[in-house]
């Protein structure tokens, strides 16, 4: 059985054009997970013949947002084996494979939650990740199964000897309805403490607050719990502080201009999904309500900016 009582083990969910530089930058003032994750990186571009230059802004980080986890999706065991030997040198504490995401882009061509139950795929990313021998954890993020709790699956992800299995307890067909389903998580971890007792289980799905997650971590009996969404409705959610006024809108402004310096950095990333968090910074407050609307309306990041009343 695992015991994880005196590290909390929370960790930040990969989040496309949420859990990115910028706002890392921002979970280090207000509170932290234990472990970032990357956005998901694509393995084909990444390794395309322009260098990756589209993608890299994924994998840009500071030294002080470690431990980070990389994550990467696709479906070729090859172009998973290059990205693992080109990542090499960013110094990430792990690489995850994505083994979840219900995007009909991604879906379409094979990828993410299209790659549940494709065995002999699968099996061939992660064993020639393994012998890479890159001492480095190696982990999936998965959910519970295609339309219901699928246990062949998750028992062949147990037999493939990972560091960890992040589970989110969901459906592919549930893409983000009705609740995780947390009873499936503990049976993976029943299924964990048969088959594979190295392997660390960390559940995921509708986490609101570092206090449920403490309590599912006992009551579901994983090793860890990653919150994803919740961070774009509180940004405070690592803290557990409920903030005034003042600092919504200094962190807002402090978020804006991170975000300003990396899109100069990298004119490939676009600003506008600074947008995702306008409704999590401003809320509980009419003047704040009001600034958000007006903060909907603007084109550019300087104009944004600008709008922002100095306190
Ligand atoms: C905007 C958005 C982007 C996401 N991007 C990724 C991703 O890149 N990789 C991934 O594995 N999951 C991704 N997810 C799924 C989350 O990591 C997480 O599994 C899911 O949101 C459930 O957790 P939550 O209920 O705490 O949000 C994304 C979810 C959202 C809402």
């Amino acid at each position: 059985m695992h015991s994880n009582t005196k590290e909390q083990n929370i960790y930040l969910a990969p989040m496309e054009d949420v859990s990115d530089f910028p706002f890392r930058q921002v979970l280090l003032k207000l509170g932290k997970p234990d472990v970032f994750f990357t956005e998901f990186v694509n393995v084909n571009g990444f390794t395309s013949k322009k260098g990756g230059s589209h993608v890299l802004h994924r994998l840009e980080k500071a030294q002080e947002q470690e431990p980070i986890v990389v994550q990467f999706w696709g479906n070729n065991p090859e172009k998973f084996v290059e990205s693992a030997k080109k990542v090499k040198e960013f110094n990430f504490q792990g690489i995850d494979i994505n083994l979840g995401c219900p995007v009909k882009k991604v879906m379409k061509v094979g990828c993410g939650s299209a790659l549940i139950g494709n065995y002999d795929v699968v099996g061939e990313i992660v064993k020639s990740l393994q012998d890479l021998s890159l001492d480095l954890p190696l982990s999936v993020k998965t959910r519970i199964g295609v339309e219901r709790f699928d246990e062949q699956w998750i028992a062949f992800l147990l037999r493939l000897n990972l560091d960890s299995v992040f589970v989110h307890g969901r459906t592919v067909k549930q893409i983000f309805s009705g609740n995780a389903d947390w009873d499936a998580i503990a049976e993976v971890v029943k299924l964990r403490d048969v088959l594979s007792p190295g392997t660390k289980i960390i559940g995921n799905g509708d986490i609101k607050s570092v206090k449920q997650a403490m309590e599912f971590k006992e009551k579901y009996c994983v090793d860890g719990v990653m919150i994803g969404r919740e961070v774009m409705k509180n940004p405070w959610v690592f803290s557990g502080r409920i903030p005034e006024k003042k600092e919504r809108i200094e962190t807002l402004l402090f978020h804006m201009k991170e975000m300003k310096k990396f899109v100069e950095r990298f004119p490939d990333k676009g600003w506008s999904s600074i947008k995702k968090f306008y409704h999590g910074y401003l809320r509980e407050d009419e003047e704040l309500t009001s600034l958000r609307n007006e903060l909907f309306e603007k084109t550019s990041l300087e104009e944004s900016i600008a709008s922002i009343p100095r306190t």
